[in-house]
């Protein structure tokens, strides 16, 4: 088999897994007018979203258009003014953003129609007054006019459109309960409805200097404390933390390269930076389907000395003294338990894919072990081993002699591994 068949299947096999693991999902997607400009990157964009339609995710775009409407109010003659990251919009610039919007709408439903080669229908976009809104206001002294937020979303409306396999299509535009036009921030719309929808995913087409050193992934919390590199970074961070806290996670995505939306849902590891407002990873009992991920985790490790081998007969009848660290559906880290007379327990085969190792995430699984241990009545953790001794003194394990072990353990040390012996007093 050629190289090049191995990594189409290696990347096949592992997008599979996300493919199971998003469908039924709720995805908005927050679309920059710049990507409108380039019509190829437009008609990959429209591709890939159907690709994604096709894999049972529900999607709801929220287009913006800021340098069409740019364009169109200096054609028009008509002057305006920004107020941090808002248009301040006047009733004479309502028109010209009614017709760009509705230019830019139909460019887009027109990538929309032009694809999906395989399937028998184009992919049908759905928009509406879904979103309620109200005038910003006067702030700081500066009247914003007919710049507006979200006051309610119809989400019943919205979910129905999703329900009937149709993709949502939300512009900058939306109403007042007084029948008014009003402008919005997309971003901030989109944040709004992800929210209210409490979407598993809000995926944000960013600009590279907002993207700056952002870690590739964070929590919302240590997101609030990040030091933004930038203005524009800050309003990012500022809309995200505030108005997200609702949604499961947020994809960060440079939108020079539109096609990142495929690699960053069905990749491993993604491309943009990942922020994450549930647990990313969890710490759970290992059960016994887990057993073969397990073997693919620790093989290696034993391979090189590291652990010692088990076979899967004795992971099978042991899996209950385990516990595994998952993230989206893979074992990316195992520890286990083994208990021993005098209160004592013995800590074994703790190690993380070292794909991920660094992130203090061994740190994470020592801990949640110790804690099981002590919530178990015991008072001293013990383990063996032959490479990782320094990790664990650093970790507040005393180097002890073998006679510190219970008995039975110590009729069991192998005298040909040499193992150090290393113990923690769970206080
Ligand atoms: C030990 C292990 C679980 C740590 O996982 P991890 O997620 O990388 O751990 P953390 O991120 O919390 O810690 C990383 C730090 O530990 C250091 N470290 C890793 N292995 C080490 C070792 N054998 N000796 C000393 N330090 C080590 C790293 O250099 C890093 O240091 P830094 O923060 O100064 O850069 C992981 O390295 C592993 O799986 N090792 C192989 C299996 C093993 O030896 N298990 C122990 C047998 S019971």
């Amino acid at each position: 088999m050629k190289k090049s068949d191995i990594e189409f299947l290696n990347s096949l096999r592992q997008a599979s897994g996300y493919v199971h693991l998003h469908r039924g999902k709720t995805c908005v997607i927050y679309l920059p007018g710049d990507l409108f400009l380039d019509n190829q990157a437009l008609q990959e964009f429209a591709e890939d979203v159907s690709h994604l339609h096709a894999f049972g995710i529900k999607i709801v775009l929220v287009m913006g258009a800021t340098p069409q409407i740019d364009i169109a109010l200096a054609k028009a003659g008509v002057h305006w003014q920004q107020q941090q990251q808002f248009r301040i919009t006047s009733s004479e610039m309502l028109p010209v953003l009614q017709r760009t919007l509705g230019e830019v709408r139909s460019q887009l439903e027109a990538a929309f129609s032009r694809q999906q080669p395989l399937s028998g229908h184009p992919l049908t976009l759905c928009s509406g007054n879904w979103v309620i809104a109200q005038p910003k206001g006067v702030i700081n002294g500066i009247d914003f006019q007919y710049t507006g937020q979200t006051r309610k979303i119809n989400e019943q409306a919205i979910r129905a459109i999703l329900d009937s396999g149709q993709v949502v299509l939300l512009t900058p535009l939306a109403y007042s309960l007084t029948g008014e036009v009003f402008n919005l921030n997309t971003l901030e719309q989109a944040c709004s409805v992800a929210n209210k929808l409490q979407a598993d995913k809000l995926m944000v087409f960013t600009t590279a200097s907002q993207m700056q050193d952002l870690p590739r992934q964070v929590s919302l919390s240590d997101l609030k404390t990040f030091q933004a590199r930038n203005t524009d970074q800050q309003q990012l961070i500022e809309l995200l933390t505030e108005q997200t806290r609702q949604v499961k996670r947020i994809h960060l995505m440079n939108e020079s390269d539109p096609s990142s939306l495929i690699i960053e849902l069905f990749s491993r590891d993604g491309i943009g930076s990942l922020v994450f407002t549930d647990r990313y990873h969890q710490i759970r009992p290992a059960q016994i389907e887990d057993v073969s991920g397990i073997i693919d985790l620790i093989t290696p490790l034993e391979q090189k000395g590291m652990l010692v081998k088990r076979s899967r007969e004795r992971l099978e009848l042991e899996i209950q003294n385990f516990s595994v660290m998952e993230r989206d559906g893979h074992i990316i880290g195992c520890a286990a338990l083994y208990p021993f007379e005098d209160q004592a327990v013995e800590l074994a085969c703790l190690a993380v894919d070292t794909h991920y190792q660094g992130q203090s995430l061994g740190e994470q699984l020592l801990a949640q072990l110790e804690l099981q241990a002590k919530q178990q009545g015991f008072n001293r953790l013990f383990l063996l081993t032959t490479h990782t001794h320094h990790w664990f003194i650093e970790h507040g394990f005393v180097p002890s002699p073998l006679d510190a072990l219970p008995s039975s353990r110590q009729s069991l040390y192998n005298y040909q591994r040499q193992s150090k012996v290393l113990i923690k007093e769970l206080t």
